[in-house]
């Protein structure tokens, strides 16, 4: 069978690969920490779960409209502005299957052949992939322990070029948990001012904050990039609704009934039990989602991750090959595994074996790592 070429450039997620990974782990009778799904460790709100099983009752098991039902995109509104202190309207937000399908859309309504498309890394693995399907290049912007694993302005600078399209910006950042300061971000918003670059703003781990109450943003910094930006968000993470699928942008009207229209020839609208349960379990609208500042949830092991990064002598990769194979840290005692013979960056899954139990019950001695 011959297949199309496009998909002989990118390959399955690795994610699932570790995920197999774990299982098999788990079978031997080893805890694990999963770190392949971002998935947070607690289960759906149960006033969201209720919501859900009153839309069925009341019959919403019909399509809605493509990018969302009114009610919807009105939480998502309230959400924005309650939140992020960011003013949209109805036209300027879309809902999706979930925030990867978000930015699978996105990506496909921007890019064209050849566009550059600027990813610091380490970075969530599947956003290579899906760049290059929809013909985009992507460009790595190596971090380090001495940033933070964030860009700097003028690192973003030096980085931008005539085929220079996006910046994806990702903060709090999976894998690193990463999230840049007010500052940081000025300092990269002054570049962006001074370029062509459009920005998507991967904020679907805006509420997994170790210190701070709240995660600054690019836009309420600098509102008058607006015409430039794409937010994408999800309830995915914030409120545990991994499985759900629903995802969300806020952008420039353009972009965004682009985004519809190309939806409107894949999935049409987005799962109607999870729209409305996003909204009369107030997923979307109210629920103040959750915070982690100490060992809480698996989430805040990202902490330890950098650490990790930082502390094993492996973490200069080059950006032709990296590469890491199981990685055992020795200071931690955690081994960390990492799908093999990626030509990218891929995904960890963290292994504790006799020590998960210890870390999410944020016992003196897993903090003291
Ligand atoms: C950085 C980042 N963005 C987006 C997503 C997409 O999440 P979902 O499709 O569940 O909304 C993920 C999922 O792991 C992620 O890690």
């Amino acid at each position: 069978m011959n297949l199309a070429k496009r998909l002989q450039l990118i390959k399955p997620s690795p994610t699932l690969m570790v995920t197999a990974q774990v299982a098999a782990l788990r079978r031997q009778g080893i805890e694990v920490i999963d770190f392949g799904a971002g998935e947070p460790d607690f289960d759906t709100p149960e006033h969201i779960k209720a919501a859900a099983v009153t839309a069925l009752r009341q019959g919403k098991t019909k399509y809605t409209s493509v990018g969302g039902t009114a009610e919807l995109k009105e939480a998502i509104i309230t959400k924005l502005h309650r939140d992020n202190g960011l003013t949209y309207g109805l036209q300027e937000v879309t809902a999706n299957c979930g925030g990867k399908h978000t930015l699978f859309n996105a990506f496909h309504a921007l890019f064209d052949k050849g566009d550059e498309v600027l990813i610091p890394a380490p970075y969530w693995v599947s956003y290579s992939d899906m760049v290059i399907l929809a013909g985009g290049q992507p460009k790595l912007l190596l971090t380090s322990e001495e940033t933070g694993f964030k860009i700097t302005a003028a690192q973003l600078r030096a980085a931008i070029g005539p085929q220079s399209k996006a910046l994806l910006l990702n903060s709090p950042s999976n894998p690193t948990g990463a999230a840049y300061s007010e500052e940081e971000l000025r300092q990269i918003a002054e570049v962006i001012e001074q370029s062509t670059l459009l920005v998507i703003s991967d904020d679907v781990y805006e509420k997994f904050l170790y210190d701070s109450p709240r995660c600054a943003h690019l836009l309420a910094l600098k509102p008058h990039l607006r015409d430039r930006v794409l937010i994408v968000n999800s309830v995915s993470k914030t409120y545990a609704m991994t499985g759900w699928r629903l995802g969300y942008a806020a952008g420039p009207r353009e972009v965004i009934a682009a985004i519809e229209t190309l939806q409107s020839q894949s999935t049409s609208n987005p799962n109607s039990i999870a729209q409305a349960a996003a909204v009369v379990g107030r997923g979307c609208g109210r629920c103040q989602g959750f915070s982690a500042r100490c060992p809480k949830a698996r989430f805040t092991c990202f902490r330890v991750c950098r650490r990790t990064l930082a502390a094993d002598g492996r973490t200069k990769p080059s950006q032709r090959r990296w590469t890491f194979h199981s990685i055992c840290c020795k200071r931690l005692r955690w081994r960390w595994w990492l799908a093999k013979g990626s030509a990218r960056p891929t995904t960890y899954a963290f292994l504790t074996p006799r020590r998960c139990r210890t870390w999410s019950r944020g016992s003196t001695r897993s903090r003291r790592h």
